[in-house]
């Protein structure tokens, strides 16, 4: 692993420790998420929001796994600045265009860190008067306390570290990475 990692010019110079997640682990998972998801919503209009910009790349791979009709558009928010830890400050910054009443809603998210950013989403959204709204992260780090939304799609248990690649940045690096890795 370390040795990809050191050969790879797209960390040239840059403290990645170790790959976590690799680019076929992502694949196989993402194609049995996109059949549990196709499963899970027999009848009614599907609209998969992601939040970016953390879900762009796992949204794109994901909804090409799912077989049923459905949209996809988008939310903004922000949090984290370039810190490493949640400041727990969440502003939406982007509000979806498409029209969510009457809808099932699918709200697809990078990684579950605190569970502030999703708390906060998932309030906005009911508001708006879904006919379902369920949650697909494709990591947890099972750390959050309190969310009172489960996440119904989960790709990963995630380790306690701090990940990038595949969506994921640390201060807009790294995010495209073919696989996920820890940093130091
Ligand atoms: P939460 O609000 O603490 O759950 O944080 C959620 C957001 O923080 C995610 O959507 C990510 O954008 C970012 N985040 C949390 N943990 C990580 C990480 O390990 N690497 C990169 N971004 C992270
Ligand atoms: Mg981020």
């Amino acid at each position: 692993m370390k040795d990809a990692l050191v050969a790879d010019p797209r960390l040239l110079g840059r403290p990645v420790r170790r790959i976590a997640f690799d680019e076929g682990e992502i694949a196989e998972r993402v194609e049995q998420l996109g059949a549990e998801i196709s499963a899970a919503y027999p009848d009614g209009d599907l609209l998969v929001l992601g939040l970016l910009k953390g879900s762009f790349i796992f949204l794109s791979d994901l909804v090409r796994k799912i077989t049923r009709p459905l949209q996809v558009d988008f939310l903004v928010a922000s949090s984290y600045g370039d810190a490493m830890v949640s400041s727990g400050n969440v502003r939406l910054l982007y509000d979806p265009e498409t029209e969510l009443a009457g809808k099932h809603i699918l709200l697809v998210e990078d990684i579950v860190d605190s569970g502030r950013t999703l708390g906060r989403m998932v309030e906005i959204i009911r508001e708006r008067h879904p006919k379902s709204l369920e949650i697909c992260a494709l990591l947890h780090k099972r750390i959050a306390e309190g969310m009172k939304h489960e996440v119904k799609f989960v790709g990963f248990d995630a380790p306690k570290e701090f990940l990038v690649g595949y969506g994921l940045d640390h201060a807009e690096d790294f995010r495209h990475l073919p696989y996920i890795a820890s940093l130091e």
